[in-house]
């Protein structure tokens, strides 16, 4: 299967993908987790991406493109995906080759009133990309990940103020790409303020 999950910040894509991923074997490209890592260690391509990143803003459709083009490639990512994050304009749809065949849109419907709580409790273990929440999904020690121990991190975009610009991305340049889906019938509307169980359960509908 060929999965792409649109949704605004905080939505639960990144909840939702590790779960797919594993029930239905496919590979996770998410294009945030690439760039956070890039930034991280500092590579030219994580240069380029920071500014726009830390302003909520987002970078520029060549980059995330080539980032997609190159990850897809991998054997794992040959008997289907989960793109998580991309693409986010029409620009970036268009110009993906293997996101072109897509079988499936996850659009995580929500309200934005719902994301400031969710994005500004969110803590995060960074090797692995596990997601908690302050209140609807602590870890058994605050700030400890449950599996290996290690710290949990705050993402620098987390705050309220940089979640505003998110939020502006999201309607202005990616809402359009859910009509650009809609269009070719492949969009699954999903309820995404329902708990993390109860969105799992609607995908899995989807799926099957
Ligand atoms: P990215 O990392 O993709 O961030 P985002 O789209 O803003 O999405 P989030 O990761 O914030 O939300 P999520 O839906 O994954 O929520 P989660 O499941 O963690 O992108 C970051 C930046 O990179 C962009 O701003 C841009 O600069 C750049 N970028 C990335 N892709 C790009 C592209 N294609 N083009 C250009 N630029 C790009 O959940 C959030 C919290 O809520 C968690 O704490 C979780 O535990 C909790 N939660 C989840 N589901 C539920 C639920 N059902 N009920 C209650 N709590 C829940
Ligand atoms: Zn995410």
């Amino acid at each position: 299967k060929r999965l792409i999950l649109i949704g605004p910040p905080g939505s639960g894509k990144g909840t939702q993908s590790p779960i797919i991923k594993d029930e239905f074997c496919l590979c996770h490209l998410a294009t945030g987790d690439m760039l956070r890592a890039a930034v991280a260690a500092k590579t030219p391509l994580g240069v380029k991406a920071k500014e726009a990143m830390d302003k909520g803003q987002l970078v520029s459709d060549d980059l995330v493109v080539g980032i997609i083009d190159e990850a897809i490639k991998k054997p794992s990512c040959q008997k289907g995906f989960i793109l998580d994050g991309f693409p986010r304009t029409v620009v970036q749809a268009q110009k993906e080759k293997q996101g072109v065949k897509v079988d499936k849109v996850l659009n995580f419907a929500i309200d934005d009133a719902i994301l400031e709580e969710r994005i500004t409790g969110r803590w995060i273990h960074p090797s692995s990309g596990r997601t908690y929440h302050t209140k609807f999904a602590p870890p058994k020690t605050p700030g400890v990940d449950d599996v290996t121990g290690e710290h949990l991190i705050q993402r620098k975009d987390d705050t309220a103020a940089v979640l505003k610009s998110r939020l502006d991305a999201f309607h202005k340049q990616t809402e359009p790409v859910i009509s650009y889906y809609k269009q070719k019938g492949v969009v699954a509307d999903l309820h995404a303020e329902k708990p993390p169980k109860e969105v799992t359960v609607e995908v899995e509908k989807v799926l099957s």
